[in-house]
């Protein structure tokens, strides 16, 4: 049943049944399935219980993303613009320490996850203004994000490209499955079962609010196309009224280029990514549109796209594949 020319029906076959058993056996250790969600156990379910209930401030930023969307990039950009482009002071701190990612436990440590604190906890204490990250899917997000309506940025990357980012990312990270095969990596990607689940729900989620006044919604392609405006766009949203010589400096900064260059935008300086490095693997990839055509088949390319019209049959949902 695991194979490619079944993949459809086995998506079928795994929704009637356990996404979690459907996983291959080397990738079930990093993972549970919770109200059928596949989580990593990065993220334990008591984290997602204290951050359903998590205390949101009307005055907070939410940077919000369904994995290796361009997370990590809006961060950089956000960081920035709340510093007024002072690059002194926001090298001060690493990227990663900038803005918690609520749902990580303190240590990093998906084996020891379980009794650690969450980063959450740490974001607590955290003065106002704060920009808190988040990757949980649409029915773990804190519930009073819907009564404080903080700003929302969210940041969503065409699926073909954002699965391949996933895929390399799984040999980056310690703490998620190893797939060597992208095949494999394919179909449980098509079944929804890769850790924080399903694209579709996540991206439909938000793309259904991208009119509500305190959400953004911004796409990968359109930052890579056009920064600076991206930028604009975001200053906009914020309402923060920087001047063009600071939008220049957010901008330059913000390159790929630029946050490879830099230990404190670039994650690969962090002790986590320390043997992906040794083995010449970078958190800071490629950075492309497009890069799906050098990995998906012709086969797996027609599955996806009978799967996306499938799925987006209906709505106005417009994702661009290539610029
Ligand atoms: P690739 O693996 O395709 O290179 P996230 O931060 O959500 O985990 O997303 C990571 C993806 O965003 C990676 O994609 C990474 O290279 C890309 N990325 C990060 N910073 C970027 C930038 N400044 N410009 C373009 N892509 C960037």
């Amino acid at each position: 049943m695991r194979n490619l020319a079944n993949t459809l029906a086995y998506v079928e076959y795994v929704t009637a049944t356990s996404k979690l058993d459907a996983l291959p056996d080397f990738a079930k250790e990093y993972c549970y399935e919770i109200d059928g969600w596949v989580m990593p156990k990065l993220n334990p379910k008591r984290f997602l219980d204290d951050l359903k209930n998590y205390e949101v401030r009307s005055d907070d930023t939410y940077l919000i993303t369904w994995p290796k969307s361009g997370t990590t990039w809006m961060q950089n950009i956000l960081t920035l613009i709340f510093a007024n482009g002072d690059m002194d002071a926001v090298r001060e701190k690493h990227l990663f320490d900038r803005v918690p990612f609520l749902e990580m436990p303190q240590g990093l440590d998906y084996k020891k996850a379980e009794n650690d604190n969450g980063l959450y906890e740490i974001a607590r204490d955290m003065p106002s203004p704060r920009i808190l990250k988040t990757q949980l899917p649409p029915p773990f997000l804190p519930s009073q994000l819907e009564e404080k309506k903080p700003k929302i940025v969210y940041v969503a990357r065409n699926p073909k490209d954002a699965a391949v980012s996933h895929f390399h990312f799984c040999n980056v990270s310690p703490a998620l499955p190893q797939y060597r095969d992208w095949n494999d990596f394919f179909i449980d990607f098509c079944n929804d079962s890769i850790p924080r689940g399903s694209w579709f729900e996540n991206v439909f989620y938000w793309w259904n609010k991208r009119n509500e006044p305190n959400v953004l919604f911004i796409t990968y392609e359109e930052m890579k196309k056009d920064l600076r405006a991206s930028v604009v766009r975001v200053c906009e949203f914020l309402g923060k009224d920087l001047s063009e010589e600071i939008i220049d400096v957010v901008t330059e900064n913000s390159t790929f280029a630029a946050m490879k260059k830099d230990p404190k935008s670039n994650p690969d300086s962090l002790p986590i990514f320390k043997e992906a490095v040794k083995q010449k693997r970078s958190f800071l990839r490629k950075g492309e549109v497009g890069d799906w055509k050098n990995h998906f088949t012709v086969a797996q390319n027609e599955i996806f796209d009978d799967l996306y019209r499938e799925k987006t049959e209906g709505t106005d949902v417009n994702f661009t594949f290539q610029l």
